[in-house]
C-alpha cells in the first residue's frame, strides 16, 4: 500500500498538542529500555502481514522480524516523521496510514497479526476497536498486546488512577489510567486469550500492565518460534 494513499483522519486534540506528544513519545522511547526487552519474545512469533495499531513514534519497529510486511495505522500525523526515521534506522519497511482503531478502513481477514502496544488505553470506543481488529484479522490470526491497565480495585493506586484519569486523558492523547482491559478482551470474541499481569515499578500510575495474545476463531497456521 503506497504511502501516498494515506487518508486524512485527525484526532480531537489540537495540532500543537499532537506535535508535542509525538516529540515527547519519541524522546521517551530513547530512555525506556525495559518494555522492549519484555516484548521481544512475543514479537519474535510474528510472521506475514502485520498491522500495528497506534504505531506512535516507532518504539516497536526494531522488534519486528525482518520478513514481516508491516502496516502502521496512526491518527497523529506528527508521528510519521519518527516512524520513518526508525524504519530507516532498523531497515524495516512500514507502510503508514492515517487512521484510527475504531474505523480501520482495511479489508476483512487481511492480516496475519495485529499488534497493540500502549494504545488501547487511548481509543475512545474500545469495543468498536476490538471489533475492527477481529474483522481485519484472518481466521486464526493473532492479536498481540502490551498495555498498561487499571490497578486492582479498592487499592490506593486504583483510587489515584480514577482521580487523575480525567486530567491525564486531556494532556496525553486520550489515555485512560484505569481501564480494565482484560475484561473487554474477554468479552470481545477472541479465543485462546492468554496474558500475564506484570508491573513496571518506576512507572507509578502506569505500573500495572498486561501482556499476551488472543486469536481470532478459525484454523491455526504454524507460527514461528
Ligand atoms: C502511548 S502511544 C504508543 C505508541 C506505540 N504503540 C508504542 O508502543 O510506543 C499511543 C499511540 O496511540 C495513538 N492513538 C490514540 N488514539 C488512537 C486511536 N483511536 N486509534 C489508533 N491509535 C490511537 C496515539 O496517537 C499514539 O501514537
Amino acid at each position: 500500500m503506497p504511502e501516498t494513499a494515506m487518508r486524512r483522519q485527525n484526532l480531537k486534540t489540537p495540532g500543537w498538542a499532537q506535535k508535542a506528544f509525538a516529540w515527547a513519545l519519541h524522546a521517551g522511547n530513547r530512555v525506556m529500555r525495559d518494555t522492549p526487552e519484555r516484548k521481544r519474545p512475543l514479537f519474535a512469533a510474528l510472521s506475514g502481514r502485520v498491522l500495528e495499531v497506534g504505531a506512535g513514534a516507532g518504539a516497536n519497529v526494531p522488534l519486528y522480524p525482518k520478513d514481516t510486511q508491516l502496516i502502521g495505522v496512526e491518527p497523529n500525523r506528527f508521528m510519521f516523521r519518527y516512524l520513518r526515521e526508525e524504519s530507516q534506522k532498523f531497515r524495516r519497511v512500514m507502510h503508514l496510514l492515517n487512521g484510527r482503531a475504531e474505523s480501520l478502513g482495511l479489508q476483512d481477514n487481511s492480516f496475519d497479526a495485529v499488534v497493540c502496544a500502549h494504545v488501547l488505553c487511548s481509543v475512545d470506543d474500545l469495543a468498536a476497536a476490538l471489533n475492527e481488529i477481529l474483522r481485519v484479522l484472518r481466521p486464526g490470526g493473532l492479536l498481540l498486546f502490551v498495555e498498561h491497565v487499571a490497578a486492582p480495585r479498592a487499592t490506593p493506586l486504583r483510587v489515584a488512577q480514577r482521580l487523575l484519569s480525567p486530567f491525564w486523558q486531556r494532556v496525553a492523547g486520550g489515555c485512560r489510567l484505569d481501564r480494565e482491559l482484560w475484561r473487554a478482551l474477554d468479552r470481545a470474541g477472541f479465543t485462546e486469550l492468554t496474558y500475564e499481569h506484570f508491573r513496571l515499578p518506576w512507572a507509578v500510575l502506569f505500573s500495572p500492565h498486561i501482556m499476551g495474545w488472543a486469536r481470532k476463531p478459525g484454523p491455526r497456521r504454524p507460527q514461528r518460534g
